[in-house]
Order: structure tokens, then C-alpha cells, then sequence
């Protein structure tokens, strides 16, 4: 078996990176065309074998472990981020365990309790922040402050949301800025963030464990965040986190979380203030879901605010915010249906945006346009009704079912690694998406527009500063 065609390169050792680093999208598209959807390039001297459409997810999302792991390719960037002994620090089969836990915290229950919170911290920050009746401001900041009170508040717990601006939020500022592309390539460079990371994680540790101190001399205590749940949690073999770990599990889930949910609704919110219609019908949607006067939505409601749902969907099929998804290889591991082999030493990069905008899964695949969700759920009831299949559509879409890797549709991944936080995620989007459309219209910047894409960090995010306009609902 031969290995996969290899991208044209001109300058040693750097091979693709410029070309790359400027457009990852653009280059896997014009590469793809050439190659198809495996292919091989080189960067800074590492291979990165690119895994593409839905044979190419199903192949990364689905690789054995005893082949590919996410360990090797993601520790390096995200230890100094999310501290020792969690996620990619640990065993696989621990990081199975710490995910399950995690699912079991994310219960009906905590949502029940987490969404008078989000309604709260979005009207505080409005009131504090937006005064005027009209104003333009920097959207994604704004959006980026909500995200991060609301997840600190509902996840972390009252204590730590309390602190948020005596540091605490300068401090995950700090170990944010280590998790960059910078860092996955240049790992044995002596960047500053090498010092400034584990310094600004320390002084976190320390917070946590005077508030895991106090928390530990309360009896009865009733468990209210995911703080409380890993430090009630046991492993299967009957051991418990250490405090460590849970400190570090929660500074995990917030950073996974907040730029990837801080994204999402920022691309929302542009696409709404861009598209009259859509805004006017979601606005009217949640209306007639709700009634006249809006009342704010308890946990229960979120499922009837069908438009809000679909428009996170479809801003997570443009604009998803990771599209790198990668893998190392460590055992050679062959590509079905063909002749070629990866070897070990290579790294696995899936990006599950190009499937998702493409014309031979979605018509029309650049235009923002949520309805198209509602027409797939309305065809898929229809096929399920017809052919009692499973939850599986092929309506000219592809196969949408969304457990399956060969779905078009992964903003969330697929397989071992895939998100947990995905309902989390929905709940808190479209609760802040309906406080911010009940209390304000919303116009794009016309002399901006919609931002362009900055693919200089891990997190897809939009090009800064991003300006909006909102107009205060009389
Ligand atoms: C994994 C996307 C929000 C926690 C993932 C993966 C993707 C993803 C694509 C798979 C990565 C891989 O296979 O290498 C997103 C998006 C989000 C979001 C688009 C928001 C719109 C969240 C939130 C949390 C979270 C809010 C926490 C509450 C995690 C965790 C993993 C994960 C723990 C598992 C990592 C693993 O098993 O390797 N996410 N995520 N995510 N995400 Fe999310």
C-alpha cells in the first residue's frame, strides 16, 4: 500500500503552513478537488493527513483507539489550559469516565435550574451595559462577558461567579491565550504564555480549593452545579476525584464551552441582524410559542422555540467553530476502500464544515437559511412514518442521523470524543438569544458588514472588533 497524495510544497520543512494557516477552509476545498478527501500535507515539519466529506469523519471519528489517539495531538495545547490529571492528561478509559460524569450533571434537573439563571444574568448585564435606546457596540465582547457570568454562574456555582471580576475572568483570560494554533505547532518554543499559563492556573487552583474548603464544612449540602457533582463523583472503582481534578474539570468545561458557545450566538445575532425576514420571524415565532407579552421561558418552553432552534442549527452549519479536528496516529492504519496506508508519526485533521457546506448535501449551501431545518424534520417525519426507518434521512440531504459519523452534520463531532456539552450549549444560546430579541432589534453595521472568519486561534471566532447595532423594543 502506497500513502496518501502528498500537497505540492516549495519551501522545506514548512511545507503548506502559510497557505494553510491564512484559509484552512479555502485549502482544503481547492486541495480536495485535486486529491479528493484524503490527502496529506506538511507543516512545520509534522504530516497532517487531512480527512475529509463524510468518509473522511466517519474514518478520524471512528478510529480505533489502539490506532489514532486525541491524546497525543491535543495535550500539548490543552494541559496548560486545563491543568494536570483531566481530558487529554489522563488514560482514555479515565477520560471516559470524567465524560460520563459530566452527562450525568447535565441532568433535566440542573437545566430546570440553569435557565431562570442565564434569563438573569443576561437582564443584569443589558441593564448595567446597554442603556441607551439605540447604540453600536463590539457584539462579540458583549456576547463573550454573558456567556462567560452564565457558565461560571450555573456550572461553577455562586462562588466563583461572584469573584468573576476580582480576577477570576483575567485569569482564564490568561490561560485562553495559550490555546492557539501557535501552541500546537511551536510547543518547544519558549513562548511567553509558557510562564504567564501555569502561573494564572495556580492562582485559580488556589480560589477553588478555598471555595471546595467551605463547601466541604456545609452538611446536607444539596448539589447544585457541576463544582458539587464532581466532588460528590466516584470513578468506577469506587475512588473519588481529587479535589484537583475537580477544580480542573470545571475550568475544562468552561473553556471548552465559551468560545465555542460565545461564537455561535455572535454568528447568530449577525446573521439575524443581516436577514429582516428571518429576524422578523423569529421574533414572531417566539410569539406565537409563548404569547404576545414574551414571557421569559423556563426550561420546558426552550423545545417549543422550534425558529430559535433551527437558527443555532444552521449558524453551526456555516459557521462551526471548530473545524480542525485532530487526531495523532500511532499504529499505521489503513484507509478503507483504497490502497493507501497513514503511517504512525502523522496527525489526523477532519474538519467537519466542508461536508456540511456542500452542494451535494445542502442546496444552496453558503446561504444562512434555518427554515431548511424544519423542512428536513417535517420530510424526515414524513419518511419515518412511511418507511418506520430509524431516525435516518435521506431527503437529498445526506444521512442526517445524528448519531451516525457519516452524518454531513457534525458541529459536535461523532464518536468517543464527542461533545458532551452540545444541550448545555443549545439551552444557553437560545435563552440568551430570547432575552436579547424580546428586549432589542437588531441591524448590522452597514459600513462593516459581516465580519470575516480569524482562524488565528483553535476556536473559529469572528474577526474583531464585530459591531452591531441594537434598537431598544419599546
Ligand atoms: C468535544 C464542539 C460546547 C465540552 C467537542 C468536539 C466538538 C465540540 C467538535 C469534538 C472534538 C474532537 O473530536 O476532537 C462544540 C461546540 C460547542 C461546544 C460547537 C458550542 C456551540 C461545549 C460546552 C461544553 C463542551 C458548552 C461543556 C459544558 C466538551 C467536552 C468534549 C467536547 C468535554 C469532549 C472532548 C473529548 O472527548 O475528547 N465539542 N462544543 N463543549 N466538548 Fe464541546
Amino acid at each position: 500500500p502506497t500513502q496518501p497524495p502528498v500537497v505540492r510544497y516549495y519551501v522545506p520543512f514548512i511545507g503548506s503552513m502559510v497557505e494553510f494557516g491564512m484559509d484552512p477552509i479555502g485549502f482544503m476545498r481547492k486541495h480536495r478537488e485535486q486529491h479528493g478527501d484524503f490527502f496529506t500535507f506538511l507543516m512545520f515539519g509534522r504530516k497532517m493527513t487531512v480527512c475529509l466529506g463524510s468518509r473522511g469523519n466517519d474514518f478520524l471519528f471512528n478510529a480505533k483507539h489502539s490506532c489514532v489517539t486525541a491524546e497525543d495531538a491535543y495535550n500539548n495545547l490543552t494541559k496548560p489550559v486545563f491543568g494536570a490529571d483531566v481530558v487529554y492528561d489522563v488514560p482514555n478509559s479515565v477520560l471516559m469516565e470524567q465524560k460520563r460524569i459530566v452527562k450525568a450533571g447535565l441532568s433535566t434537573k440542573s437545566f430546570q435550574r440553569y435557565v431562570p439563571m442565564i434569563i438573569k444574568e443576561t437582564n443584569d448585564y443589558i441593564d448595567k451595559h446597554w442603556t441607551k435606546d439605540e447604540d453600536t457596540i463590539d457584539i462579540f465582547k458583549a456576547i463573550s462577558e454573558l456567556i462567560i457570568m452564565s457558565a461560571s454562574r450555573t456550572l461553577l456555582g455562586k462562588e466563583i461567579r461572584a469573584q468573576l471580576y476580582e480576577g477570576v475572568a483575567d485569569l482564564y483570560h490568561t490561560l485562553d491565550s495559550s490555546f492557539t494554533p501557535i501552541h500546537f505547532l511551536f510547543e518547544w518554543l519558549p513562548l511567553p504564555s509558557y510562564f504567564s499559563a501555569p502561573k494564572a492556573h495556580a492562582e485559580l487552583e488556589s480560589i477553588f480549593a478555598k471555595v471546595i474548603k467551605a463547601r466541604r464544612l456545609e452538611t446536607n449540602r444539596e448539589s447544585v452545579d457541576m463544582l458539587d457533582v464532581f466532588l460528590t463523583s466516584k470513578y468506577k472503582d469506587g475512588t473519588a476525584l481529587t479535589d484537583l481534578q475537580a477544580t480542573n474539570m470545571c475550568i475544562a468545561l468552561l473553556m471548552a464551552g465559551q468560545h465555542t458557545s460565545a461564537a455561535t450566538t455572535t454568528w447568530a445575532l449577525l446573521n439575524l441582524a443581516n436577514q429582516d425576514n428571518v429576524r422578523n420571524g423569529a421574533y414572531n415565532d417566539m410569539k406565537r410559542a409563548m404569547g404576545e407579552d414574551l414571557p421569559y421561558p423556563e426550561f420546558e418552553n426552550l423545545k417549543d422555540l422550534q425558529t430559535l432552534d433551527d437558527i443555532v442549527r444552521e449558524t453551526l452549519r456555516i459557521h462551526p467553530p471548530i473545524v480542525q479536528v485532530l487526531r495523532k496516529v500511532v499504529k499505521p492504519i489503513p484507509i478503507p476502500e483504497s490502497s493507501h496506508i497513514i503511517p504512525a508519526g502523522n496527525y489526523l485533521m477532519a474538519s467537519p464544515v466542508i461536508a456540511a457546506t456542500d452542494k451535494a448535501h445542502f442546496q444552496d449551501p453558503e446561504t444562512f437559511k434555518p427554515s431548511r431545518w424544519s423542512q428536513q424534520d417535517e420530510a424526515a417525519e414524513v419518511e419515518a412514518e412511511d418507511k418506520n426507518s430509524e431516525n435516518t434521512v435521506n431527503y437529498g440531504w445526506g444521512d442526517m442521523s445524528l448519531n451516525s459519523a457519516k452524518s454531513p452534520y457534525l458541529p459536535f463531532g461523532a464518536g468517543r470524543h464527542r461533545c458532551i456539552g452540545e444541550q448545555f450549549a443549545y439551552i444557553q444560546i437560545k435563552t440568551i438569544l430570547y432575552v436579547l430579541l424580546k428586549r432589542f432589534d437588531f441591524k448590522l453595521d452597514e459600513k462593516r458588514g459581516m465580519p470575516k472568519s480569524d482562524y488565528n486561534s483553535m476556536v473559529v471566532l469572528p474577526e474583531a472588533p464585530v459591531s452591531c447595532r441594537y434598537i431598544r423594543r419599546k
